[in-house]
């Protein structure tokens, strides 16, 4: 029996690997053959962990915190925002498939709030100006 480190490990590998920056289902039947862990259990650890994703998502992974602090702070408000600048929807990904919007708990940025985590940055204080300078930056440095 392996240990749910070693199972982590192993998505968050295979995760980078793909193609879409997520695991797909395919890839978790894999791993579960592999590691000798049911498919029940790799599918709950990949889908409990927000740095992990079962669904496809862009090279930025917009993620906007909203528990309580970022709510009250007007999450809601910076996720409309980023659907305005990108021409998509919370869940979705865009079409030069570059940025993935999703919201998330918290990310323990609370004295910022409201926060998003953009891949492994997180950014607090944002208002519709600096989310535009933000992703304009973002859409020059992407691959
Ligand atoms: S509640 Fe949003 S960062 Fe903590």
């Amino acid at each position: 029996m392996i240990g749910k480190d070693k199972l982590i490990e192993t998505l968050i590998n295979v995760q980078k690997n793909s193609k879409g920056h997520y695991i797909s289902e395919d890839k978790l039947e894999e791993i579960s053959k592999e590691l000798g862990v049911s498919l029940s259990k790799v599918h709950g650890v990949a889908s409990f962990y927000s740095m992990l994703s079962t669904k496809e998502r862009g090279e930025y992974v917009v993620q906007i915190c909203n528990s309580g602090p970022c709510y009250i702070q007007g999450a809601n408000n910076i996720a409309t925002i980023f659907e305005e600048e990108l021409g998509i929807k919370m869940g979705e990904v865009t079409e030069d498939k570059k940025f993935s919007l999703e919201f998330t708990s918290c990310i323990g940025a609370c004295d910022i709030a409201p926060a998003v985590k953009i891949n492994n940055e997180v950014y607090g204080g944002l208002n519709k100006e600096k989310i535009r300078e933000l992703v304009e930056m973002l859409r020059k440095e992407g691959n």
